[in-house]
């Protein structure tokens, strides 16, 4: 027998979408074979891969200040006779690869995200050729080909992307530059995926994609839905982000029809004016969403909806606003997240004058936030004193407690035995507050 590969060690740092958090784990898994293991201290490790996102400027900015950090790690581990290979992935490894070698020249490696595929490949180039800077982006190859379907799932829970890219050009939004044209990957290759988690005791998964309903693989979102929901041991069924106007009549018929398609449905409007709508170049207006609504209510009357918000665009008046405001009344959210917008370079809304002062995105923001947390309040407290099934995903945070998700996406915690740990089982829920239910067991557990 050969000697193990030798242990190297590996912390990735995620930042960003769900998507992000999916390639975080499809590279750990690509790199497991080289003899890479996760750990929790940068300190330690011989590899760090940055995971980044472009989407507001905030999140951008902090990629330079976390490599500035990396750095000084880096020296001490020279100085020490270790190394340190620094790898940057992600949004802004893809829309600003070269700025980031230029502003920072600790950095060994920048890879975007279609080329993830490459790493094992760039990371021993790196490693052989001590000092030559790598990079990585658009690859022409398909990269869940050669990803492979193999999982190493840590819960009960997973992510799978099944689409990737977006073709809509929203006018404030950097993502159609950073994750490219839209791409739906293989019914086949997504089902042997699910399997795969399911062997290995996954019950839940959220199918991922930036325009996820716009999923053109045969039989579309609704259809493959539908496939999944077959697959042994797989319980539910769980899809993000959605565009209203991908939202086709099989895929809401599928939420009244397929009971492993949960009740909750993220499906961001932006705003609630017409003229700001337009402006965006969302393909839909305040009336055409709430119709849309009024549909999937139709088939599934208690499904949870789930929002984006983005306030301050240019251009936006008070009374735009009001309008926001307005539509969140009517549609009654169960949770949602609101921005204020951020200027991102490139992008068409970047030059649009008329570009809204920070104090007034911080009030708007505020009465919105007001607004939403109170509904989300009272879609918890709706939920007191039914009983509901639970996924159990892990111990909670006090001694004998455990955690999980009902059907509407809301944390319950509820005392109990460890061993209901991956089990769906009826919860009563006894109270509720902002961000989650507390529960006690319905039937009696040994
Ligand atoms: N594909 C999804 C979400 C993409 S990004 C969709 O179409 O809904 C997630 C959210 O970030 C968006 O829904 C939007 O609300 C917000 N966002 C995107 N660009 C932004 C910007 N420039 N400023 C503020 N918020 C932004
Ligand atoms: Fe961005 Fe719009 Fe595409 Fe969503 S639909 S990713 S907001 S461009
Ligand atoms: Fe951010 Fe890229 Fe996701 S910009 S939100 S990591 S698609």
């Amino acid at each position: 027998m050969s000697d193990p590969a030798p242990t190297r060690r590996l912390y990735i740092k995620t930042h960003g979408c769900q998507m992000n958090v999916y390639d975080s784990e499809r590279m750990a898994d690509l790199l497991s074979p080289l003899g890479y293991a996760m750990t929790e201290r940068p300190e330690d490790a011989d590899l760090v891969v940055l995971n980044t996102c472009h989407i507001r400027e905030k999140a951008t900015e902090k990629v330079y200040s976390e490599l500035g950090y990396l750095k000084q790690m880096k020296l001490a581990r020279q100085a020490a006779g270790q190394s340190m290979t620094i790898a940057v992935a992600g949004c802004v490894a893809q829309a600003e690869g070269k700025e980031i070698m230029h502003r920072q020249p600790a950095v060994d490696l920048v890879i975007g995200p279609q080329a993830y595929h490459q790493l094992p490949e760039l990371i021993a180039r790196a490693h052989r050729a001590k000092g030559e800077r790598l990079s990585a982006d658009f690859a022409a190859d398909a990269k869940f080909d050669r990803l492979g379907a193999v999982r190493n799932p840590s819960g009960v829970t997973a992510f799978l992307t099944i689409q990737e890219g977006c073709d809509k050009f929203c006018t404030f939004c950097v993502v159609p530059y950073t994750r490219g044209a839209e791409f739906s990957r293989p019914v086949e290759a997504i089902l042997a995926e699910a399997r795969s988690l399911a062997d290995q005791g996954v019950r839940e998964v959220t199918l991922l994609g930036q325009n996820v309903n716009a999923y053109s693989g045969e039989g579309g979102l609704a259809g493959l839905a539908r496939r999944l929901a077959k697959i042994e041991g797989l319980d539910r069924i769980r899809y993000t982000t959605s565009h209203p106007a991908d939202m086709d009549d099989a895929l809401i018929a599928a939420h009244g029809e397929v009971e492993a398609l949960m009740p909750y449905l993220h499906l961001p409007v932006q705003a609630g004016s017409d003229r700001i709508l337009r402006a965006m170049n969302r393909a839909h207006t305040a009336d055409s969403y709430l119709r849309l609504v009024e549909k999937i209510r139709s088939q599934r009357p208690d499904i949870a909806m789930a929002g984006d918000f983005i306030v301050g665009f240019p251009g936006e008046r008070d009374s735009d606003f009001e309008a926001t405001l307005q539509l969140v009344r009517e549609v009654g959210y169960a949770g949602a997240f609101s921005f204020k917008y951020s200027r991102r370079p490139g992008t068409p809304a970047a030059a649009l004058p008329g570009q809204v002062a920070d104090e007034v995105k911080d009030a708007r923001l505020a009465r919105l936030n007001a607004l939403l947390d109170e509904q989300q309040t009272a879609f918890n407290e709706s939920q007191a004193g039914r009983t509901l099934p639970v996924l159990f995903e892990r111990a909670g945070r006090h001694p004998g407690q455990l955690s999980g998700r009902s059907p509407y996406l809301q944390a319950v915690h509820v005392s109990g035995p460890d061993h209901l740990i991956g089990q769906i089982v009826p919860v009563r829920i006894d109270s509720a507050a902002k961000m989650s239910l507390a529960g006690s067991l319905a039937l009696e557990f040994a």
